[in-house]
C-alpha cells in the first residue's frame, strides 16, 4: 500500500478499518438485494476518507458496517484491532460507543432530550465524569454555545445536525463516519461543521470517513473513494488540501 503520510513523521500508520471481501444482503432467496458485492478496504488513522457514488450505490450501507451497526453477511471486518465480523451485540455495543462517532444522514437525536443531553448521556453512560463539560465543549466547536438546553424541534434542521454532529465527536472515537454531513446546512455553517470534522479527526489521530456528493469537499480528504453498485470503483490517496 503507498504510503502518502507528511514525511516528518515515521509512524507506522495502523489500520482502523479493515474490510476483507465485505458483503451486505438483505432478504432472502428470490427477494435478496446484494448491497455490498466485496469491499476491500483498509483504512489507517489519521486518513480522511471522502465516498463518492451515485444515490443508492451503497454508501450509507458501507458506513452502517463500518459502525458496526449492520452485520457483513459475507467477509470478514475488523475496527480498531478487533475483528467484530461474529462480535456478540454486547461487546460490539461496547466496542461502538468507546472507538466509532457517527453522524447519520437523519440525525436521530433524541427528541425528549435537550441539545445537551443528547450529547452528555451518551458520554456519561460511557463512565465519563466530567460529560456536562464535554458535551458543552463539543457543542460549543459547531458553535451551538447558545442552544444547550433547546431540543430538537426547537431548533433547525441544521442545528439539529450539528448536535448530531457534536455528539459524534465528543468521545474523541478512533473512527468518525458522516453521512452527508452538510447536506442541511447552508454553505457557511457547512463549511464550519466541515471543518469540526476535519478538526476533531485530526485532533484525535483519528480515521474521518466522509459521504457527500460534493466532489469538492472529497478533494480535501487525503483519500477518494467510489461506491458504483455495491463494489469499490475507484480508490486514489491525495495530498490532502486540508
Ligand atoms: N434494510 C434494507 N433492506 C433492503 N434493501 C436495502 C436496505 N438498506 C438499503 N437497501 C438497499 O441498498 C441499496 C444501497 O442503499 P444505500 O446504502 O442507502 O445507498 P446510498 O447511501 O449510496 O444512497 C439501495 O438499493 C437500497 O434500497
Ligand atoms: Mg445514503
Amino acid at each position: 500500500m503507498t504510503n502518502l503520510q507528511d514525511n516528518s513523521t515515521s509512524i507506522t500508520p495502523t489500520p482502523v478499518i479493515d474490510l476483507d471481501n465485505a458483503q451486505l444482503s438483505f432478504g432472502e432467496k428470490a427477494k435478496r438485494v446484494d448491497v455490498l458485492k466485496g469491499i476491500n478496504l483498509c483504512i489507517d488513522a489519521g486518513e480522511t476518507v471522502g465516498v463518492l457514488g451515485a444515490s443508492g450505490a451503497g454508501k450509507t450501507s458501507l458506513l452502517m458496517v463500518m459502525a458496526g451497526l449492520e452485520n457483513v453477511t459475507g467477509g470478514t471486518i475488523a475496527l480498531a484491532d478487533y475483528d467484530i465480523t461474529n462480535m456478540p451485540e454486547d461487546a460490539l455495543a461496547a466496542l461502538r460507543r468507546d472507538k466509532v462517532g457517527i453522524v447519520f444522514q437523519a440525525f436521530r437525536l433524541i427528541a425528549s432530550m435537550t441539545a445537551l443531553q443528547n450529547v452528555s448521556i451518551p458520554l456519561e453512560l460511557a463512565g465519563n465524569s466530567d460529560a456536562t463539560a464535554r458535551a458543552s465543549a463539543a457543542l460549543e466547536s459547531v458553535g451551538l454555545g447558545h442552544r444547550l438546553h433547546h431540543l430538537p424541534d426547537q431548533m433547525s434542521g441544521g442545528e439539529q445536525q450539528r448536535v448530531a454532529i457534536a455528539r459524534a465527536i465528543a468521545p474523541n472515537p478512533r473512527i468518525l463516519l458522516a453521512d452527508e454531513p452538510t447536506g442541511n446546512l447552508d454553505s457557511t455553517t457547512g463549511e464550519k461543521v466541515i471543518k469540526t470534522l476535519f478538526e476533531s479527526a485530526a485532533n484525535a489521530g483519528a480515521a474521518l470517513v466522509l459521504v457527500t456528493h460534493d466532489a469538492g469537499l472529497a478533494a480535501r480528504c487525503s483519500r477518494i473513494i467510489q461506491i458504483e453498485d455495491g463494489k469499490l470503483a475507484a480508490d486514489s490517496k491525495q495530498k490532502a488540501a486540508g
